[in-house]
């Protein structure tokens, strides 16, 4: 496995080749006929449920749905809202795909994870959403906010 982060591991050998294999099956799922890119995501809850998800296309090519946040709302849909990791992979052998900006931000609604990135040959690369997206926009930014807010009319 090649690193990208110092922190451990947050899933032990037999976790990551579980989720490893419930990204490479929700692939199989991707609706891409406009882009023939297919992307699987697969998504470990703490409650130790597993959510697998694939890019979803649509005619109207901006409506387009990435495999990262089709789990994530998979997920949090079915009541989680914490999350020890996220797997991503797609048919390219020789690229690993990281989370675009916009499902760095959706993700990072429920704080840090470890995130893999993995080819189709099994290879894997491993960071974190915090070194992916920092300073992300929070919503502890907005209760801070609406406290400023209040103090002011007091
Ligand atoms: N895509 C993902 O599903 N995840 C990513 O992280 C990047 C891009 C999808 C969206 C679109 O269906 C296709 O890949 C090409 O952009």
């Amino acid at each position: 496995m090649e690193l990208e982060s110092s922190t451990a591991p947050s899933l032990d050998e037999e976790e990551l080749d579980q989720l490893m294999a419930v990204a490479d099956k929700a692939k199989l799922k991707a609706y891409s006929p406009y882009s023939n890119y297919r992307v699987g995501a697969a998504l470990l809850a703490s409650s130790g449920d597993t959510y697998g998800g694939c890019n979803v296309e649509n005619s109207s090519y901006g409506l387009t749905i990435c495999a990262e946040r089709t789990a994530l709302f998979k997920a949090a849909s079915n009541g989680e809202r914490n999350f020890k990791a996220i797997v991503v992979t797609s048919d390219h052998s020789e690229e690993f795909i990281y989370p675009c900006g916009a499902c760095r931000q959706v993700l990072s609604e429920f704080g840090n994870m470890d995130v893999y990135m993995m080819q189709p040959s099994g290879r894997i690369r491993r960071t974190t959403l915090e070194a992916l997206i920092p300073f992300s926009f929070s919503k502890k930014i907005l209760d801070d906010a609406e406290k400023q807010r209040l103090e002011e009319w007091e």
